[in-house]
């Protein structure tokens, strides 16, 4: 069990199901809970249940496709616990049906719910995280995401978003955070520039603030790491569409000239 004492952690579509099941997970590592739905009844059930586990929850009744209203409970629960540590796009939907034969609205309602919901909860959870430089975002994707399966191309096409939406968050914000800022694992402190400045990894915005915390040598080798970083990003999509690529016809060296770039790619994350 995790320890999450003192962290207040906000979990979508947690009425039932799975949502509720983590919900009830956090709640006896000690987070205090925010459970969100639209089913008023089975929101105050979850609620009782993890009072009776010695836990703390509050309620929302709210739809994820609502912005609006989104915003509106995320600073509710701001004006309540004062923070948001984490965050679970949970809340989701299915409407099955073989694509020659799905209606619009069925197309539209997954792609809104699963999709759309989860990018206004992590609009509306973001700013509060980057102040505090801690936050955990966790959205459920499927295995169909990656897989494909009959009848859910509505379905899929969301959870797919779901990954892409995490790595475009994660490559934007995870620098803000004090303790897992990428690429900070497994690396030895004496080579590690922010260490040996005597600075938190968080605490580096690199070349996007230079003359913060730390010497142009140290920026340098921050910015050279987030670009890494970005590569290693870049690599994961090129690994899924490397299917769709192929090399030009012609001679050799037009074939050589095309491979270059993706060589050089992968040589520099052999290096870095
Ligand atoms: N059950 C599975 O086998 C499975 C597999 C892979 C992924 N998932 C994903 O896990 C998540 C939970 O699945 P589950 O099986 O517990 O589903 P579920 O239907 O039991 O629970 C989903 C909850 O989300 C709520 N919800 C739906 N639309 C909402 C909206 N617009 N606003 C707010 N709340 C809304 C529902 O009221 C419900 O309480 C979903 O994102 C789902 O896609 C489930």
């Amino acid at each position: 069990m995790f320890d999450l004492d003192g962290k207040v952690a906000l979990v979508t579509g947690s009425a039932q199901g799975i949502g509720k099941a983590i919900a009830l997970n956090l709640a006896q590592g000690g987070a205090r809970i925010v459970l969100t739905d639209m089913r008023e009844a089975k929101l105050d059930e979850a609620v009782k249940e993890i009072e009776a586990q010695g836990g703390k929850a509050i309620r929302f009744v709210v739809d994820v496709t609502d912005r609006e209203a989104v915003k509106k409970v995320f600073d509710q629960v701001l004006e309540t616990w004062e923070k948001i540590d984490i965050l679970v796009n949970n809340a989701g939907i299915t409407r099955d049906s073989l694509v020659m034969r799905m209606k619009v609205e069925d197309w539209q309602a997954v792609l809104k719910t699963n999709l759309d919901g989860a990018f206004y909860c992590i609009q509306a959870v973001l700013p509060g995280m980057v102040r505090q430089r801690y936050g955990r975002i966790v959205s459920i994707a499927s295995v169909v995401a990656q897989a494909g399966n009959v009848g859910q191309a509505n379905y899929i096409s969301s959870k797919a978003g779901i990954i892409g939406l995490t790595k475009g968050v994660a490559a934007e914000v995870a620098r803000h955070d004090r303790e897992s800022a990428p690429g900070d694992q497994g690396e030895d402190a004496e080579h590690d520039p922010h260490r040996a400045h005597g600075n938190r990894r968080g605490d580096c915005h690199g070349s996007a603030f230079p003359g913060v915390g730390g010497s142009p040598l140290h920026h340098r080798a921050c910015a050279q790491r987030q670009r890494r970083d970005v590569y290693g990003v870049r690599k994961l999509v090129r690994g899924r569409l490397s299917l769709l690529e192929l090399p030009p016809a012609g001679n050799r060296k037009r074939r050589e000239r095309w491979h270059r770039p993706k060589r050089r790619l992968s040589r520099s994350l052999l290096n870095s």
